[in-house]
């Protein structure tokens, strides 16, 4: 069992408070709200793709209060920390691969926030395939992710993804996930968007 899940759970009531200040010590969560709404103004349908224990999906929530959103998880533990508004939020353990075959072309909006280098790189063109074809005429993808580079946040990042969540990381740089983009008939539409508060979390809009 990776260890990440038992130190977490040794935070009791707090783990909620813990989880974010450990996020927002990577990542800058309001400068993705900000860069969501930039993109995608006004979705109704949304699908979060390895949406975790919840904490984008709060955002999500928040950013798109008129959005359904339905945030699966490949995780047992999908959803289980999340605290927004559940009238229109709906978690399920499935794969995107079900939700493309089961509802294809429903969602206007897909995301991806730290998913694909958690994905063995053998079912990354199947996982976002399955992505695109989950989204009906229009629809747009925003995939955010840590890109590699030679520094010691990397290293840390790298290190904490690894030992904590126990799966065999592997991060691509923004150029060679917009090429995996494009190998799965997305057309990429943004330009090289980085996020705070290191350069190494970038993100990406894609049109199916
Ligand atoms: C670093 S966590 C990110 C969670 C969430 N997106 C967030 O930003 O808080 C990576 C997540 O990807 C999920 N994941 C890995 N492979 C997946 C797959 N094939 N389909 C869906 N989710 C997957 C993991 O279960 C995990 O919850």
């Amino acid at each position: 069992m990776p260890i990440g899940p038992v130190i977490r759970r040794l935070f009791g009531r707090h783990e909620h408070r813990v989880a974010a200040l450990f996020r927002a010590f990577f990542f800058d969560i309001n400068d993705y709200k900000r860069r969501l709404q930039t993109w995608a103004s006004a979705p109704q349908r949304i699908l979060e793709v390895g949406c975790g224990e919840g904490a984008v999906t709060e955002a999500l929530a928040e950013i798109y209060p008129g959005a359904e959103i339905m945030a699966i998880d490949i995780t047992p533990s999908v959803g289980r920390l999340y605290r927004g508004s559940t009238q229109r939020v709906r978690f399920q353990q499935v794969t995107v691969e079900e939700v493309a075959r089961d509802r294809p072309g429903e969602f206007d909006l897909v995301v991806f926030s730290d998913v694909i280098h958690h994905v063995p790189e053998a079912l990354r063109r199947e996982v976002l395939d399955a992505a695109r074809r989950s989204l009906g005429p229009g629809g747009l993808l925003v995939l955010k992710d840590w890109e590699p580079r030679r520094t010691p946040i990397h290293w840390l990042c790298h290190a904490c993804d690894r030992w904590l969540t126990g799966d065999r990381v592997s991060h691509l740089t923004s150029g060679e996930m917009s090429a995996l983009l494009s190998s799965v008939s997305f057309r990429p539409l943004s330009q090289d968007v980085r996020l705070r508060p290191w350069a190494n979390n970038f993100a990406l809009l894609a049109h199916a």
